[in-house]
């Protein structure tokens, strides 16, 4: 059987695990970049996703995995350009090429009564997909990790200069799930109909802290809690730091999910907290 899947943010974290796993099981994918090449699959340059050459180009396809997103604003790249209106153009583009199913990675948290201008972003892009009459899995991941992901990537940064900053106490939770097994319920998500018109949780089995987090990522550095004011001016007047606004908002959110139900739904055996961090210090 002939298996297409095209990929928009191909070039991001998700989006270069996610698509060179699909590549090895054997699918045709078409990388979106908004410039570049994916490093897998056949790479197609896009500025937003609503150019008519696309059609042609990811037509066939079982699926549009939509990977563009961000999740801290400037003045050049706000919440409403990049997680809604670029939502809109994915879900044009997939009825222009007939794809008639697209998999959505929102955020653990998003909902209704967000107050948080990146998840009520991310829940207009939500709505866009449901409202499009297409087939759709939308996940609300917590953190997804893997060689190169944000978090461990910012530790990693900090524990080289000599230390990693916990912003107030640390002792928020958070659901970590491994990029590998996200590949793999995203490759279920495409054929099983399990996952058909579903807004799933994307979370690993184990709940840690931050502090515990950091402690087993960054074991040998020095820790320095810094004050969560101080933290949030920070990131208020400067979009060098580890964290912006949001970020610090996300943090302290301490979101959980419902990792049985993805279990469930998934029939795969979920990479332990242990096991990924091994995988992670390699
Ligand atoms: N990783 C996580 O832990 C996590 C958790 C919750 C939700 N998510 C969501 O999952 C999706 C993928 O995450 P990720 O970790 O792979 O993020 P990422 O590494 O930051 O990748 C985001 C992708 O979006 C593209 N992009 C950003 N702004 C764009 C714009 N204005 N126009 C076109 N493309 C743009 C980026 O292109 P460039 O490479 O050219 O910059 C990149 O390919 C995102 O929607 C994110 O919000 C991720």
């Amino acid at each position: 059987m002939d298996r297409k899947v095209a990929i928009t943010g191909a070039s991001g974290f998700v989006g270069r695990n996610a698509g060179s796993f699909l590549d090895g099981k054997g699918f045709e994918v078409v990388a979106l970049v908004r410039k570049g090449r994916a490093g897998f699959g056949r790479t197609v340059v896009t500025r937003d996703l609503a150019e008519k050459k696309l059609a042609a180009q990811v037509g066939g396809s079982d699926a549009l995995l939509h990977l563009v997103g961000t999740g801290r604003q400037t003045t050049e790249s706000d919440y409403e350009t990049v997680n809604v209106s670029l939502t809109r153009n994915a879900v044009r583009l997939c009825r222009r090429a007939g794809i008639r199913k697209i998999i959505y990675l929102s955020g653990l948290g998003v909902g209704k009564s967000s107050t948080l201008g990146y998840f009520i972003s991310k829940f207009k892009a939500e709505q866009e997909i449901i409202r499009s009459g297409l087939d759709y899995t939308i996940f609300r991941p917590s953190y997804i990790m893997g060689k190169g992901d944000p978090l461990s990537s910012m530790l990693a940064r900090e524990a080289a200069r000599g230390q990693v900053v916990i912003p107030g106490s640390g002792k928020y939770r958070m659901q970590p799930i491994f990029v590998d097994d996200v590949s793999q319920v995203v490759m279920r998500a495409i054929f099983d109909r399990r996952f058909s018109k579903k807004t799933v949780d994307l979370v690993g089995p184990k709940a840690v802290t931050y502090n515990r987090l950091v402690a087993d990522l960054a074991p040998r550095a020095r820790i320095r809690h810094v004050e969560f004011e101080r933290a949030y001016h920070e990131a208020l007047v400067s979009a060098k730091g580890p964290f912006g606004v949001d970020d610090l908002s996300i943090l302290v959110g301490g979101y959980l999910g419902d990792h049985k139900r993805l279990a469930r739904m998934s029939k795969l055996a979920f990479t332990g907290y242990g096991t990924m961090l091994k995988y992670l210090r390699e």
